[in-house]
């Protein structure tokens, strides 16, 4: 294991000019085509040009009771999904949250830097804590800490999510900027990176509501994982409206949001998407994004399906790039510990 570190270690160095971004999903089954659009293919796209770390966030799912052998099961599979997506475990560092404890430890020393009225104000505390009511645990409450964590230990420049994490992101900031001005230049303070196109997929059953994976209601969702034949069908169903105008606009959102995706899919602007269906039907655009969808989908699912067979390579992947995230989340770690006074035993 030494041996790997000090490899590891090399790279790390090697790339020290290199910009870092970081980025991650929480562990749980049924990503969503919101994940995909929002997030996992901007990664892709970004991936050349930065030194980066990409988390399978498996101790936030925790705040709500998962089935263990399930859990497991999915933290693999999105491992998998990464990879799928196209992003190469050789030259990022793909890694299970849960396998660097200085997440854990880093972030109970930021709870300490973090007040209760700023986590109360987070809005997806509020949601969550209303749709969980019997479940408000302290991790929920503390969920943007553990998160500030993950991004600050790598020194990150960029974080690139959706629309919605980007409350996270501001308190993740705010965060850092008090421990430097404390301590000194500890933290590199990460800006987020919005995508131009899908930084907020909408549900196809209520567009006022995003598109989420724990939706009650399954036409809302596409999922990964959704077969091609159920892909047409959910986005022949979504909802648009009685005007009957193609447009790209607020006051249909709907329709808006089908343009949203099928601007993501095959990288059109939404101009140049209101221009090509000048004339048609509802109809028409429905089932032109349903096919998009599948273009992208259908490609992504069987790679999963390859990857699904071959354990020991998903199993060697985690192995060795845990060791990398832990070699950088350390380096860290041990610097804000010094700063903070606490004792380093070697
Ligand atoms: P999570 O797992 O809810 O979502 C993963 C990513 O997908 C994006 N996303 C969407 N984008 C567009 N439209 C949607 N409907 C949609 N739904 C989800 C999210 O914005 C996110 O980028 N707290 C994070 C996970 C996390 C993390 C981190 C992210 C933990 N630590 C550090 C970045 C950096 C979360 O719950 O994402």
């Amino acid at each position: 294991m030494c041996g790997t570190i000090i490899l590891r270690e090399e790279k790390s160095e090697m790339n020290k000019d290199q910009k870092v971004l970081y980025s991650g999903m929480q562990a749980t089954g049924n990503l969503t085509l919101g994940n995909y659009l929002g997030a996992l293919k901007n990664w892709v796209n970004l991936a050349s040009e930065y030194e980066c770390f990409y988390g399978v966030m498996d101790l936030h799912s925790l705040t709500v009771r998962q089935n263990p052998a399930e859990f497991r099961a999915h933290a693999r599979e999105l491992m998998m999904l990464y990879i799928a997506a196209g992003i190469d475990p050789e030259k990022n560092c793909l890694y299970l949250q849960s396998s660097v404890p200085a997440h854990a430890e880093l972030a109970w020393i930021l709870d300490c830097f973090t007040y209760m009225g700023e986590l109360q104000r987070m809005t997806q505390f509020k949601d969550k804590s209303a749709r969980h009511s019997d479940n408000i645990n302290a991790g929920l409450f503390t969920y943007p800490v553990l998160m500030a964590a993950d991004i600050l230990l790598y020194q990150t420049d960029v974080v690139p999510v959706g629309v919605d994490q980007l409350q996270h992101l501001e308190i993740t900031r705010d965060i850092a900027q008090r421990f430097n001005s404390i301590y000194g230049d500890v933290f590199t303070i990460p800006e987020p990176y919005i995508g131009k196109v899908g930084a907020k997929i909408m549900s196809l059953q209520d567009p006022a509501k995003k598109m989420s994976k724990s939706d009650e209601n399954p036409n809302a969702s596409i999922f990964l994982m959704d077969d091609p034949d159920t892909i047409r069908r959910k986005c022949k169903r979504a909802i648009t409206d009685s005007e009957a105008t193609i447009a790209y606009r607020d006051e249909q959102p709907g329709l808006k949001n089908l343009f949203d995706i099928y601007c993501a899919c095959v990288s059109k602007t939404p101009d140049e998407a209101v221009a090509e269906f000048a004339g048609c039907g509802y109809g028409q655009v429905k089932e032109a994004v349903g096919e998009a969808v599948v273009s992208v989908l259908k490609p992504l699912q069987d790679r999963v399906k390859e990857l699904q067979k071959d354990k020991s390579y998903i199993d060697n992947v985690i192995k060795t790039n845990a060791e990398r995230a832990y070699y950088c989340a350390n380096k860290t770690l041990r610097k804000v510990k010094k700063k903070v006074g606490l004792t380093e035993i070697r």
